[in-house]
């Protein structure tokens, strides 16, 4: 996820962008930057980091004077965070004119596009996607539109040609996604932008277009505003005297849209209702419950381009360079805090599973300070949403000092963990906003489950098994769109138990570490006190706790421990608890022994962590919301802890 802002007008545009670029700097912070058409030509800023680096620069820079701009903070997809990497991105027409382009979103057939724009002389100095967007329009730009469509009534804005023309043959040659707005050092006054799929707005100002991927980076300037439908284009125009509409006036403005095939639409204004939050959210009531719902979509992108099933393949660019030393490791070492440690605890199942390999989690507090053994051929590997959190970098430090190999599983793109990392795998799923950790612990598991078959390939794993696998994770996505439809069928369950202050879950094998994922998610936004644990260790104690009516949450999903699971339950019914069990889809069984039961799609069991946890995700929120709860902000926590 990335954020785009732009700004044609009357008004000084630097200062102006930065202010829109840090209202969308939670859709994404690992590099931003900004072009400005300036009298002597674009001028470039970028940098890597947060968007008040870009501020310094920009400050610094007394030659950034225009009124004419685009800008953008990024989330990388393509290419590391750095200054090449980071955009705008510029292309050099025939006729000698620079092209600046802004982007949010993914141009699916890039590499082809990128061989035959070089094949026409092209030069590329980064690796993303965008940079061929730049290029693409370049090559088809052929100049500002002729002065006679300015001067024959209409002027510039209703004039076809230049930059417009040139960003509607270029997106003709696209597949992907794109919200991207564009200018040249040639139109002065214009700015084109367009969408299709990513979000993006436009704002009518006094005097000025603002362009941005979410309102919250307009409303400062206007609550006048309009929208783009797929595949439509936006030609804004904002200039001194006559240039832009025919009209004679100190300053005018017009716009006019059409398809990318030139085809002119209308486009319906609208005031913009003033509520920054609920822009952000959309339709949804909390970050929570957002994030629970991208999910399918976050997985989608955080298995983009890692799957070649034809080769029964795991495309992790990261971990080629050490290929050799994750198929000879005698141990990996997870460690994480919180949700992070138990997508480490799955991950013991997994890389013992399919990679062959001994591999246990760890409390990266306890461990940094244990004395921990490293011993040659130990990998570490740290799991962070954030990359920031103090205790999970430390034991990341102490690990290296002792000479293991470190990898990271981090979402943050360049974060600190991601950089002290030798290498890793990054999850791909998106800024994670509310504290409850959701998708971010589903692309955990979808990203450690591609590292043990990896790895496994490489050992012991055929490629029957590995294309089978991989042809089941393709399936994911719609698998957890199925569970997510139960989203209030689960909050009517809740109703029945949601005052009830003590809570259990129970799974076996890998549904073990879900059952403390579904603890942990209850208490700490419902404030219930629940505990998690492996569902034959109940009877060796925690059974005592059981009376009347306590909810006792099971995963009893099919597998090689389904019935051992079902002996669990009938100890639990036996004393009067509440069982609610999360079954797979058509176990009619499970009904004998269930008060309730949501169902899962049936996937191989090292797949299935990353659909079971989805209902107790969905349990918890709407707990808290029951209870009448701040699901976003949870009392005493934080989204990221800084400190050991
Ligand atoms: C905090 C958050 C948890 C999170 C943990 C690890 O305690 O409240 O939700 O799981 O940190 O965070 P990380 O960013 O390292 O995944």
């Amino acid at each position: 996820m990335c954020g785009i802002v732009a700004y044609v007008g009357n008004k000084n545009v630097a200062p102006l962008l930065i202010e829109g670029l840090k209202r969308l700097e939670y859709r994404g912070y690992d590099s931003a930057g900004m072009a400005v058409v300036t009298p002597q030509g674009i001028k470039l800023v970028r940098s890597v980091g947060r968007v008040s680096v870009l501020e310094a620069h920009a400050a610094s820079d007394a030659a950034l004077q225009g009124t004419l701009g685009i800008a953008h903070t990024r989330w990388a997809t393509h290419g590391v965070p750095s200054e090449a990497n980071a955009h705008p991105h510029l292309g050099q027409s025939r006729s000698g004119h620079t092209i600046a382009v802004v982007h949010n979103g993914i141009i699916e057939n890039y590499a082809a596009l990128k061989t035959w724009l070089t094949e026409r002389g092209h030069q590329f100095y980064s690796q993303t996607d965008t940079e061929v967007l730049a290029k693409l329009v370049a090559e088809f730009y052929e100049g500002p539109p002729a002065a006679r469509d300015a001067a024959a009534g209409g002027g510039v804005a209703n004039g076809h040609g230049g930059l417009e023309q040139a960003v509607q043959a270029a997106l003709r040659e696209v597949t992907g996604a794109y919200a991207i707005a564009v200018v040249s050092n040639a139109e002065p006054h214009t700015l084109v932008c367009a969408r299709k799929g990513s979000p993006l707005i436009v704002g009518i100002g006094e005097n000025s277009y603002i362009v941005a991927s979410d309102a919250s980076a307009i409303i400062a300037h206007t609550t006048q505003v309009f929208t783009l439908d797929d595949y439509q284009v936006a030609k804004l125009c904002a200039g001194p005297d006559d240039t832009v509409n025919g009209t004679r006036g100190p300053w005018s403005v017009a716009f006019r849209t059409t398809t990318i095939d030139n085809v002119p639409v209308s486009r319906e204004v609208s005031a913009l209702e003033f509520d920054l939050q609920q822009i952000e959210l959309g339709k949804f009531k909390h970050y929570m419950l957002k994030e629970i719902m991208e999910q399918p979509e976050a997985i989608r992108n955080c298995l983009r381009g890692r799957i070649d099933k034809r080769e029964a393949r795991v495309v992790l660019g990261g971990l080629n360079q050490f290929a050799r030393d994750l198929v000879r490791a005698k141990r990996f070492i997870l460690t994480g805090q919180g949700t992070a440690f138990h997508a480490g605890r799955i991950a013991e199942y997994l890389f013992e599973d399919l990679a062959k390999v001994p591999a246990r989690a760890e409390y990266a507090s306890e461990f940094r300070y244990r004395n921990p053994i490293i011993e040659d051929g130990s990998i570490v590997v740290a799991i962070s949403q954030s990359g920031e959190t103090a205790d999970t970098l430390a034991a990341l430090r102490e690990a290296k000092e002792r000479g293991a190999l470190a990898l990271g599983v981090v979402n943050a793109v360049g974060s600190t963990i991601a950089r002290d990392t030798d290498a890793g795998v990054y999850l791909h799923v998106g800024p994670e906003i509310g504290v409850a950790s959701t998708k971010a612990f589903v692309g955990q598991v979808t990203v450690l489950t591609l590292m043990a078959l990896f790895i496994g390939k490489r050992k012991y794993l055929s490629d029957e098994v590995v294309r089978s696998y991989l042809a089941e994770l393709e399936r994911m996505p719609d698998h957890l769109e199925r569970v997510l439809t139960q989203s209030e069928a689960i909050g009517q369950i809740v109703s029945n138990y949601v005052r009830r202050q003590n809570w259990l879950f129970l799974g076996r094998g890998y549904n073990f570490p879900v059952a403390l994922e579904g603890a942990l998610k209850l208490k700490e936004i419902s404030y219930i006190h629940a505990e998690g644990m492996p569902a034959a260790e109940m009877k060796h104690g925690p059974i005592a706790l059981i009376d009347k009516g306590m909810p006792v949450v099971f995963i009893a999903t099919q597998g090689s421990q389904y019935e051992k699971v079902i002996s669990n339950i009938e100890e639990v019914r036996a004393r009067g608890g509440a069982v609610i069990a999360v079954a797979t889809e058509g176990d009619a069984r499970i009904r004998k022994y269930a008060e309730a039961v949501i169902e899962v799609p049936a996937v191989p069991e090292p797949l299935q962590p990353a659909l079971t946890v989805l209902p107790l995700q969905l349990v918890a929120y709407h707990a808290a919301v029951q209870r009448g709860l701040d699901v976003d902000k949870p009392r005493n926590l934080a989204k990221s802890v800084t400190v050991e």
